[in-house]
């Protein structure tokens, strides 16, 4: 079969990972890939956010499936173009990527179907969002509605903060995404990610995760797109993953589908586990970055085969088998991310995906230059992953693999999964 991949980052890297070593996989074809990603198959200069020249080139290459990376292009209908165009495709429709893409149709959706979240409502005015976030104590979080690159909300902890947070935003901080915005109770708990595959009708529980959102240690700085991850989660057990998907993952597959929009790919839902059980902080229609670079090195199974189950239907019957193994991923980033950065420093030790010792390499912000060598062209730029019998063990050899990496004005966290 021939494969296209939609997206540029160390999540499509470990995507195009996977799918390489499939027996049924003939042809790899990624748009618009990375240097790292060039090692496993065809890079198309094609932008991920540039729905008719994706679709024209999943025609052109007469690609059997194709699975998408990032949430913009499912957002703006990627999955239906191509499903229009008879192109199978792993992604949901616009209408279900509308559970990432519009937090308030989220919010409603989970109203809809009793699917456990914190006190929430939408304003379009400061004066009616402020006057609810009182009535939290200011104890609350403000978010935009639309896509801000997971930059769109602000956690406050009294009414000032809100208040400002409410002006800024309101204000067009995030453009058309934050004309309306979200005002929500602020919860707390451990947080942790869930997977799950979805065929339209059956769900089918893939991984959990925990994501290290913040720039520094200690969970200080501010927060970025991810600098690191483990998976398992260290909070998951049997009992946790068989509430949340009776509570959530369930109730979401089962509800999109009696409103007309079946959810077909992978769904991320980010939880808060609270006292009174996990709920909804926010919804994913896609593999996090870098969560995808723990769960999928934990797979056994054939990736691509689960994919064109997704597509086809027939979840129900899948067995997914894992690698009884804890995953660390540590994220190299730009000395400065995610404020300005310096970009086309030279990168020594990156160039071969497997590293001697056992970890894995993935390139998000990589680029070649004209000589060949190696630079940095982004904020997070690789994504080191090791495999371990436990945390710790997964740990050491993720920052081992690190070691192993020349980029003296690289920046780490030194404390991923350590908690
Ligand atoms: P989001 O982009 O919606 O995932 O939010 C980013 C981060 O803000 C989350 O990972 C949480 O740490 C925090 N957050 C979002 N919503 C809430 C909430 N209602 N209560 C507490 N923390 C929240
Ligand atoms: N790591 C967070 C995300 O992918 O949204």
């Amino acid at each position: 079969m021939k494969i296209l991949i939609i997206g540029s980052g160390g999540r499509e890297h470990a995507l195009a990972w996977s799918i390489f070593d499939s027996p049924l996989c003939d042809e790899l074809i990624i748009a618009p890939g990375n240097p790292g990603i060039a090692q496993l198959g065809r890079c198309e200069a094609v932008s991920a956010e540039d729905t008719a020249a994706l679709v024209a080139l999943a025609k052109n290459e007469a690609a059997d499936l194709v699975i998408v990376g990032p949430e913009v292009p499912l957002v703006n209908g990627l999955a239906d173009d191509l499903i229009a165009a008879n192109i199978p495709v792993f992604g949901p429709h616009a209408a279900a990527a509308r559970l990432e893409g519009s937090k308030a149709f989220a919010r409603d959706f989970c109203d809809r179907h009793n699917i456990p979240q914190p006190k929430w409502q939408n304003f379009t005015k400061a004066e009616a969002a402020t006057a609810f976030a009182a009535k939290l104590n200011g104890y609350c979080v403000i978010k935009a509605d639309g896509l801000a690159a997971g930059k769109g909300v602000v956690v406050c902890s009294n009414l000032k903060e809100a208040e400002q947070a409410i002006i800024e935003l309101l204000g067009g901080r995030f453009g058309l995404a934050s004309q309306e915005i979200l005002v929500e109770e602020r919860i707390t708990g451990p947080e942790l990610s869930a997977f799950a595959l979805m065929d339209g009708k059956s769900v089918l529980w893939l991984a959990s995760a925990q994501d290290y959102k913040r720039a520094f240690d200690g969970d200080a700085g501010p927060n970025t797109g991810g600098m690191g991850a483990v998976s398992p989660s260290p909070h998951e057990t049997d009992v946790l993953r068989d509430q949340i998907m009776s509570t959530i993952i369930t109730p979401v597959a089962k509800g999109m589908a009696a409103e007309g929009c079946p959810y077909n790919g992978v769904l991320y839902a980010g939880l808060m586990l609270t006292e009174g059980g996990p709920k909804v902080i926010e919804f994913n229609c896609r593999f996090g970055d870098p969560e995808a670079q723990v769960v999928l090195p934990r797979l056994k199974s054939d990736f691509l085969s689960a994919a064109l189950t997704v597509v086809e239907g027939g979840l129900e019957n899948f067995d997914l088998r894992w690698i009884d193994q804890t995953a660390v991923t540590v994220v190299m980033a730009a000395d400065g991310y995610p404020g300005s950065y310096q970009k086309g420093q030279p990168i020594h030790g990156a160039d071969q995906l497997e590293t001697a010792a056992g970890g894995l390499i993935f390139h998000a912000g990589t680029a070649s230059a004209d000589d060949g060598q190696l630079i940095s062209a982004g904020g997070r730029v690789l994504a080191v992953t090791a495999l371990g019998n436990d945390r710790q063990l997964a740990r050491s050899e993720a920052y081992a693999a690190v070691k192993t990496v020349f980029w003296p004005d690289a920046m780490f966290r030194t404390d991923i999964a350590a908690d």
